[in-house]
């Protein structure tokens, strides 16, 4: 396929379920002519509390669905997927580009400085991986990395308690939790966290710098499709298509939220993977 008709294809972007929309946002935002397909693997979520066997195999075959539906690159818009199951993507889906959520988010925290101190709040299986904590030394090996399971926050961003006393005092034991002797900065290093980042800010303090990488892997989207030549030359605005494995009431209602835009329950279609 030469690069003209590859930039007409879709980018396609994947997650356990709605938490991805955080990211398809920014990439939107960063390059509104693309056509965008979204997968939330929502009959599996979630996937951080699985292991790591059963991750890779839920992610490899979401990215079989997105490939056969035809797309010209894949973002693994889940940090849990992203930590466990990045190089096997990458080996499934070659020469197809495949951009992961955890490098971006560790280059947004790191940000050219030496010797940060960060706490990366992410699922259980992110953290078993310790795959921010390589990430971040990779960039800044005299950096302090704290790293912090917060699997409650995922249900509260779901369920849209993302403010007042219930959100705060979780997020607080969650912090306390941690023992990070004051980060200077809070890695949201699961898609779902950005819904409490004010709720997160409240309880650190104004101090601490709030990252996640959304904005970062859609830079690392353009760029990657720069060098390819692969961006789509037109300006009309991009479609967008939303799949889903269960639950089209559901991923509309709570996905709403995270996209920042009313969804339809029927413009989501379900698919079998
Ligand atoms: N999308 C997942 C992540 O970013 C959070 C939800 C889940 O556990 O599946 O890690």
């Amino acid at each position: 396929m030469n690069a003209a008709t590859n930039s007409e294809l879709p980018v396609g972007i994947f997650d356990s379920g709605v938490g991805g929309l955080t990211v398809l946002h920014a990439i939107r935002e960063a390059m509104p002519g693309e056509h965008l397909v979204y997968l939330g693997d929502t009959a599996r979520l979630p996937y951080g509390t699985k292991s790591p066997l059963s991750i890779e195999r839920y992610a490899t075959q979401a990215a079989a669905k997105l490939r056969e539906r035809g797309i010209k690159l894949l973002v693994v818009a889940c940090n849990t997927a992203s930590a466990v199951a990045l190089d096997a993507l990458r080996e499934q889906l070659a020469p197809m580009p495949v951009v992961g959520v955890v490098e971006p988010g560790a280059a947004a925290a790191v940000q050219g400085r030496t010797g940060g101190s960060h706490l990366v709040l992410a699922t259980e299986a992110t953290v078993r991986l310790g795959a921010y904590r390589s990430a971040i030394l990779s960039l800044d090996p005299d950096a302090e990395v704290t790293e912090h399971a917060c699997e409650l926050l995922v249900a509260l961003a779901e369920e849209g308690w993302v403010d007042g006393a219930i959100a705060r005092g979780i997020v607080r034991r969650y912090l306390d939790e941690s023992h990070a002797a004051s980060p200077d900065t809070i890695i949201l290093g699961c898609t779902h966290f950005p819904l409490l980042a004010d709720t997160i800010r409240e309880v650190a303090g104004d101090q601490v710098r709030i990252v996640d990488s959304a904005g970062t892997t859609a830079a690392v989207v353009r760029a990657t499709m720069d060098a390819a030549g692969t961006r789509r030359a037109s300006d009309d605005p991009g479609t967008l298509r939303l799949l889903a494995t269960d639950g089209a009431r559901r991923f509309a209602r709570v996905g709403g939220r995270f996209l920042g835009q009313d969804l339809r329950h029927e413009d989501v279609e379900l698919v079998d993977l």
